[in-house]
Order: C-alpha cells, then sequence, then structure tokens
C-alpha cells in the first residue's frame, strides 16, 4: 500500500475545504416544516401553535368549533357551556385563562402528566407532549390574560343537564 506524506499545511487546508463543502451541502438541503417550527417559535408563539394544533380550542373556547368566522385569540379558552356526558357524570370545559392565572407554571406541569380517565379531556395527549410544549402552552395563556367567568360546576351521573351537552364515550 502506498503511503501519502502530505505537508501539514496542505492537510489542514483540505480539511477546511472539506469542512466547507459539508457546511454547504447541509445549508442547502430544506428543512422540514417541523424543523423549522423548532427553530422559529419559542415561549408565547410555540404555545400558540400548540395549542391551536392540538385542538384545546374546540372545546374550551366558546363556538369554535361552530362559528364561520374565526374566533379573535383574544376570546380564546375562556371555559365552554357544553356539557360533556358520561359515565363521570356531566363537565365543561374549564376557563383556562381563570385557572392558569391562579396556578404556577411548574403546578401547570404536574397537573398536565397526570393520565385521568374521568372526562373527556386531553388526558391522554398531555402526558406525551413535552415540557418544552407544556412551558410554552402555560406561557401563552399567562400571556392572554384572565378573561371571562368560570365554567358551569359539573354535575353528578344521573343528572339531566338543563343546558346543552353531548354523550360523550368515556375514554378507554
Ligand atoms: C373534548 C373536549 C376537550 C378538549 C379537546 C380539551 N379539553 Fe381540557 N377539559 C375539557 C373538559 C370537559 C374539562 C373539565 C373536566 C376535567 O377537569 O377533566 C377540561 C379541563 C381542563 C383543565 C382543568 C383540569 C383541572 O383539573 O382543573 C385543563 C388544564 C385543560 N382542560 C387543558 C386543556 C388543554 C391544554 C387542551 C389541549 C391540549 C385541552 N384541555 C383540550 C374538555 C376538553
Amino acid at each position: 500500500m502506498r503511503e501519502f506524506n502530505l505537508p501539514g499545511q496542505l492537510v489542514v487546508s483540505l480539511l477546511v475545504t472539506l469542512a466547507m463543502t459539508i457546511g454547504c451541502v447541509e445549508s442547502s438541503k430544506p428543512l422540514s416544516d417541523a424543523e423549522l417550527k423548532n427553530q422559529q417559535l419559542s415561549g408565547i408563539d410555540r404555545g400558540r401553535y400548540v395549542l391551536e394544533i392540538m385542538g384545546c380550542n374546540d372545546c374550551h373556547t366558546p363556538d369554535y368549533m361552530t362559528s364561520k368566522i374565526d374566533i379573535p385569540e383574544a376570546d380564546w379558552l375562556t371555559g365552554g357551556s357544553l356539557g360533556f356526558r358520561g359515565s363521570y357524570g356531566t363537565v365543561y370545559p374549564s376557563n383556562l385563562r381563570l385557572l392558569f392565572n391562579n396556578m404556577s407554571e411548574d403546578n401547570w406541569l404536574v397537573l398536565a402528566r397526570q393520565m385521568r380517565k374521568d372526562s373527556p379531556m386531553a388526558w391522554v395527549m398531555l402526558p406525551k407532549t413535552s415540557e418544552q410544549d407544556l412551558r410554552a402552552i402555560y406561557q401563552f395563556v399567562k400571556y392572554l390574560g384572565p378573561k371571562g367567568t368560570s365554567a358551569p360546576e359539573s354535575l353528578p351521573p344521573g343528572v339531566t343537564p338543563q343546558g346543552s351537552y353531548v354523550d360523550y364515550p368515556d375514554p378507554h
């Protein structure tokens, strides 16, 4: 086998050229949407994005699912009056604007990681959500600030709600 004996300076300049070439290849590769979001969104902006794609507004923002126009962000997450009825009774989506206003970020992490089976809530998804995303959700809701009134009290099983409600399958 032949041995190459390159002068040190040449080796260094070859390595630099190689590094630059790799750099070029890397930077010309288009980023996926997920990578872009990861890079660009942090804190409040990330929280807004995560909340939207996780569908929290569907239940926690009045008229979000039925309205023909987009509900302004200022009115998001003020709680719902549509009851969800199951074997656990009837529960109403909490006003997260008031709840988060009275809860620390760390307590939110503890709550979000509890797996519960007594409501239609996103309790399956939240424990799997990353700490970064959970914190971002909290920061966004805090940024929106307190608004609205508390959701109706939950009703025990067997009591028929006075207002609108849906029969909701129990989580499994
Ligand atoms: C299918 C409707 C639905 C969706 C979607 C939903 N929730 Fe809820 N949520 C509820 C209902 C109903 C309650 C009240 C019953 C309960 O506490 O589990 C509730 C309660 C909560 C509570 C209060 C829990 C407590 O112990 O006081 C938090 C916090 C919450 N939701 C956050 C979220 C977040 C964040 C999302 C999005 C990831 C979300 N919810 C998506 C229906 C929903």
